[in-house]
């Protein structure tokens, strides 16, 4: 017999799989599909985010990270190592552990949750009208299972973008899932996109030694970064990390030969250049993946680029079907993903009830980014170059990490912080910080937003002393003029 639910979620990434445990958590009879094996070919559940994406970055960004201190800064705390090694094997398995243990968590809090878990890719094939009921076809090699259920959140999620000219091998060609298994440094690196990815790996295979040339298409650096963040991440890459970082290329061709990858390119003043490394990681931008879903047959909307259409609170154009996280609208990230999975969640459990509850969309006004490099970047809001262009007056509030008590103990002095507040009313509009764990310091800075904070509420808020959070106390005391310690 046909197996009947009341939601099949298709995709168990963030934005899927905390959809299904939400639909749950509210009385829904729900069934996730998921078609993701690792590399020894068995399920692992939790997505790009779990399996090639935001944790295994974080693993060998904290391992090499922790080289590279122990390397370059133990020594101003008096600590001298003799004999130093790497052992990048040792880092690669910890970050599988790392990856298995959560993947595995999700099928844990799967069976804790009663949500039915299948593997295989899933299917739309057939809606019947008369009976509200959603037909899904989920197949697994030569298996294939037919199921139903009256709403469908697809979260499919999204893959890398490939060059044209060349394709991934995983082996001189990487992509995010390649820049993260490389079990010796290369010695030299090519990136092509200083974007997030390029920027993480670059950063994890450069502390280990590489030398590492990042390659990016736009003349100027991290745009969708504040302005004057962007200058300041790129100083201190440059001149502090070692990453050479070239803007305004075009990349004309790319040859694998038997010992390297060359890259043919123009550069800013479109003389022609030649980049000769060991390998080279592509990561320029990632795309909706709605591969096999069936969409296309059922009539679901796309826009020009691939995503599927929905309104503000992720409904689709198909009836009783949502789609949440990288395969719609929005930054690509996986917070972004797990709250629109929450609130279409809520949507459908009141929508069962009887009544509508419109009050569960989520501010993409409101995101937090963070960039994982070393010091890391953090933003929430509008930048100055946003708030300018939008004609909105604002006034600043800056403060250094090199003023603050924490950040000298903690030797790392690099970077600020800088509050957007609206001339008028001080409503703060934005907020942002390269420095060091400005990943946890955003969240401050979502509360105060998320709230509708001015930016004398956060001046006014004790803060503890010592700590890194007094630099976006003094930055919103700095709005007013009247910073304290500098
Ligand atoms: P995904 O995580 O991509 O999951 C989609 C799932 O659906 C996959 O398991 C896929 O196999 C499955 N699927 C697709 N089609 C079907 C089908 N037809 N049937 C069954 N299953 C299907 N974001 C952050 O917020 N912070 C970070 O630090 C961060 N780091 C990142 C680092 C890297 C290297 C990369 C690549 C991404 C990173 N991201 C980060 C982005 C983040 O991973 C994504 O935004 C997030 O995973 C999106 O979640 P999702 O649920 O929409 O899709
Ligand atoms: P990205 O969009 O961040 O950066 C891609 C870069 O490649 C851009 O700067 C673009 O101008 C450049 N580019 C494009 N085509 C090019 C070409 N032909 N030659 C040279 N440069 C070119 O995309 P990325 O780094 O692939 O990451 C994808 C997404 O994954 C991110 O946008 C983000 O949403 C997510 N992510 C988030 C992380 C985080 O939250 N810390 C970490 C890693 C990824």
């Amino acid at each position: 017999m046909t197996k009947s639910f009341d939601v099949a979620v298709i995709g168990a990434g963030p934005g899927g799989y905390v959809a299904a445990i939400r639909c749950a958590q509210l009385g829904l009879n729900t069934v996730c599909i998921d078609e993701w094996k690792n590399d020894q070919g068995v399920a692992s559940l939790g997505g790009t985010c779990l399996n090639v994406g935001c944790i295994p970055s974080k693993a060998l960004l904290e391992s090499s990270e922790n080289y590279a201190r122990a390397a370059h800064k133990f020594i101003d705390h008096g600590i001298k190592l003799e004999g130093l090694s790497m052992d990048v094997p040792v880092m690669i398995t910890r970050k599988n552990k790392i990856v298995k243990a959560f993947t595995g968590g999700i099928a844990m809090l799967f069976k804790k949750n009663k949500v039915t878990s299948l593997h295989g890719r899933g299917t739309l094939f057939k809606h019947e009208e008369e009976n509200s009921i959603w037909k899904i076809q989920v197949k697994n090699g030569d298996e294939i299972e037919e199921i139903q259920a009256e709403y469908v959140i697809i979260a499919t999620g999204s893959t890398p973008r490939q060059l044209p000219f060349i394709s991934v091998d995983n082996d001189r060609i990487l992509d995010n899932s390649g820049a993260l298994a490389i079990t010796e440094v290369p010695k030299r690196l090519g990136v092509i996109g200083a974007g997030v990815i390029g920027l993480e790996m670059g950063s994890v295979w450069r502390r280990l030694g590489s030398e590492v040339t990042i390659l990016e298409a736009q003349s100027n650096f991290l745009m969708a970064a504040d302005e004057q963040i962007a200058k300041e991440a790129q100083k201190i890459f440059t001149r502090e990390s070692g990453l050479v970082i070239q803007t305004g290329v075009e990349i004309k061709s790319i040859q694998v030969e038997k010992e390297q990858v060359v890259v043919d390119y123009a550069d800013a003043e479109a003389e022609s250049q030649k980049l000769e490394v060991d390998k080279l990681i592509v990561a320029v931008g990632r795309i909706p993946n709605t591969a096999g879903l069936g969409t296309d047959e059922m009539g679901l909307s796309k826009n020009e680029r691939g995503y599927i259409e929905v309104d503000e609170y992720c409904r689709t154009n198909l009836p009783k079907v949502y789609a949440v996280g990288d395969v719609v609208r929005g930054p690509m990230l996986a917070h972004k993903a797990s709250e629109e999975g929450v609130a279409v969640a809520e949507m459908i459990a009141s929508e069962k009830q009887g009544h509508a509850n419109e009050s569960v969309k989520v501010n993409l006004n409101i995101i937090p980014w963070v960039i994982y490099t070393s010091p890391e970047i953090a933003w929430v809001g509008k930048t100055e170059q946003e708030l300018k262009a939008a004609g909105i007056a604002y006034r600043a509030g800056q403060f250094p990490f090199m003023a603050n008590g924490r950040a000298r103990a903690l030797g790392e002095t690099s970077g600020f912080v800088k509050v957007l507040a609206d001339a008028d009313t001080d409503r703060i509009l934005g907020v942002h910080m390269i420095g060091p764990y400005v990943s946890e310091m955003i969240a401050e800075a979502v509360v105060a937003m998320e709230f509708a904070a001015s930016s004398e509420d956060l001046a006014r808020i004790i803060h503890a002393h010592p700590s890194l959070s007094e630099v976006l106390h003094e930055a919103a005391l700095a709005v007013d003029k009247r910073a304290l310690h500098i």
